[in-house]
C-alpha cells in the first residue's frame, strides 16, 4: 500500500478532508457535531494526515503546551482502513515530530474503548477514568526522550 504522511495547514484542502474524517469517525457515531469554538482550537495546532493517492485515510492533531508535553488528539482512521497499522504509523510519526521539536512527553485523552491501541504504542494510563464527549476516557502518556 502506497501512503504518504504529511502535515497540513488549518483551512487547507487537506484540513477539510481531515474534518470530514473526524466528523464521520469521532462525532457522528456519538450523535455530536463540532462547534465553532471547538474548531477554533485547531487554528494553532499541528495537523497530520496519512494519505493514499491524495485522499486522507487517517488523521491526528497535536496541541503544544508550555511544559514540554505535546497533546495528541482527534486520532481517527476511516473504518474501512482500521486495523491495518495505519493509526500506529501516524502516531509514531507524530511522536517523532514532537521529540524532534523538543517535547519529552506525548499525552492524550484516550477513549476507554481505544485505550488498548495506546497501550500497544507504549502509553500508560494516568489517573482515574473521566467523561468527555459523554463517554469514558483515560489520560494516557508516553515518555519520548
Ligand atoms: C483507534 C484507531 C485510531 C486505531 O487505528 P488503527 O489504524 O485501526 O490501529 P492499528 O491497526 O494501528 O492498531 C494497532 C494495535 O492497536 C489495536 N487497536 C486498534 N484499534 C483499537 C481499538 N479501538 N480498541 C482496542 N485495540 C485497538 C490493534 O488491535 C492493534 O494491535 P495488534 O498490533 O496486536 O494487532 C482507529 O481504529 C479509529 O479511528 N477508531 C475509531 C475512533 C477512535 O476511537 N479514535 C481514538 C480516539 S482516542
Amino acid at each position: 500500500m502506497n501512503y504518504e504522511i504529511k502535515t497540513f495547514n488549518y483551512h487547507s484542502p487537506e484540513y477539510k478532508q481531515a474534518l470530514q474524517l473526524r466528523d464521520k469517525i469521532l462525532r457522528k457515531p456519538l450523535g455530536l457535531q463540532f462547534s465553532e469554538a471547538e474548531l477554533k482550537k485547531d487554528e494553532h495546532d499541528i495537523h497530520f494526515g496519512l494519505f493514499e493517492e491524495e485522499k486522507i485515510v487517517a488523521c491526528l492533531t497535536l496541541t503544544k503546551t508550555d511544559n514540554g508535553k505535546m497533546k495528541m488528539r482527534q486520532v481517527a482512521v476511516y473504518d474501512t482502513a482500521q486495523g491495518k497499522g495505519l493509526g500506529s504509523k501516524l502516531s509514531v510519526a507524530a511522536e517523532e515530530y514532537a521529540k524532534e521539536n523538543g517535547y519529552h512527553t506525548m499525552f492524550c485523552h484516550a477513549r476507554k474503548a481505544a485505550s488498548n491501541f495506546y497501550l500497544k504504542l507504549g502509553y500508560k494510563i494516568i489517573g482515574d477514568e473521566f467523561t468527555e464527549v459523554n463517554i469514558p476516557h483515560y489520560e494516557m502518556e508516553k515518555r519520548l526522550a
